[in-house]
């Protein structure tokens, strides 16, 4: 967050994401009480501007926004003047106008929110563009892997996870929560590994500071928790894979896998789950799932990020505005 708009985690850092980590404690606490409502926010508009569908990220982001009490606004492409002919850029520059103080931009293109941001006023937050990045759902997993390691071992949440031990299995070369992933756990320091078949690795993982493995079976004897990515059925271009059956098979955590799996190992999916692809139903909804505290985090880990961006940070100024406009 460069004060003005988060896109990417490196945008954070390792100082920047524990600061959020440490407000979303006071937020989940909020998220708890029988009125769970500040007026944090009170006369300011967040919008979710969303050029793709999603379930759990808007809602979650709009539920953000009114526990602060902040006024919101959905944008949704498929009902818009899009449809009519107008520009990305006409599109942002008129919800902009009409005094909007953040934007909340999926795209199925990579670097979408970047361009909207050098052209509104409002701050801009990345839920998704493309295969690049979704850096809040990888703070709600940070926020859930502290919360259920440091509740298991009886402690305050730790800001740091040295020694952590995390596998990424699955579709990595197309998922946008991978990459914001391996930037944030690693900024904690956590060690990764990126498990997969190689038609669904990156071509080259250089700098990214990972283990590369295509066997799941001796990762998973390895690491303390699993985190599960969806395919990307809709961004795969060609038959990566052999069969959903063989996928399943070699990379699924099936009933057979889940059996064997040591007690204590962690699940997470950023969802939507596809059940029977990669995860079985009895791991699912087993205790080790951490899916469901995943979903509820994320709405106090986007209060942090909304109100970060709006009342601590170096704010557009308006003329800084006209000048990014002009650009
Ligand atoms: C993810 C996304 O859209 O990138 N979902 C989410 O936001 N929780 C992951 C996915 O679609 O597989």
């Amino acid at each position: 967050m460069s004060g003005r708009d988060l896109l990417s985690i490196a945008d954070l850092g390792r100082e920047g994401i524990v600061d959020v980590l440490k407000l979303a404690d006071s937020f989940a606490e909020v998220s708890e009480r029988e009125i769970p409502k500040v007026p944090a926010l009170r006369g300011k508009t967040v919008a979710t501007v969303f050029f793709e569908s999603s379930t759990r990220t808007r809602l979650s982001f709009e539920t953000a926004a009114k526990r602060l009490s902040a006024d919101t606004m959905t944008f949704t492409a498929a009902t818009s003047s899009l449809s009519k002919g107008e520009s990305l850029r006409d599109t942002v520059e008129t919800l902009d106008a009409m005094g909007v103080d953040a934007m909340i931009v999926r795209h199925a293109c990579a670097g979408a929110p970047k361009q909207v941001a050098r052209w509104v006023r409002a701050a801009v937050v990345n839920a998704g563009d493309g295969q690049h990045e979704h850096p809040t759902q990888a703070l709600l997993d940070c926020f859930t892997l502290r919360e259920a390691l440091a509740s298991r071992a009886g402690v305050e949440p730790a800001d740091d996870l040295s020694g952590v031990r995390i596998a990424i299995v699955g579709d990595v070369a197309h998922s946008r929560v991978a990459r914001s992933c391996v930037l944030a756990y690693g900024a904690l320091g956590a060690s990764v590994t990126l498990v997969g078949p190689p038609t669904l690795l990156p071509a080259t993982t250089a700098g990214w500071g990972v283990e590369v493995s295509n066997d799941l079976d001796e990762v998973l004897a390895e690491v303390d928790v699993v985190y599960l990515l969806r395919l990307q059925s809709e961004r795969l271009e060609e038959s990566l894979i052999p069969s959903l059956g063989e996928y399943s098979e070699r990379y699924g955590l099936t009933r057979d896998r889940a059996r064997r799996l040591r007690p204590e190992l962690l699940v997470m999916h950023p969802g939507p789950m596809i059940r029977g692809v990669e995860i079985d139903d009895e791991v699912a909804d087993s205790p080790r799932c951490l899916v469901t505290r995943q979903v509820r985090n994320g709405v106090a880990v986007r209060m942090a990020v909304l109100f970060r961006l709006l009342t601590l940070g170096d704010r557009k100024a308006s003329d800084d505005g006209q000048e990014r406009r002009s650009a």
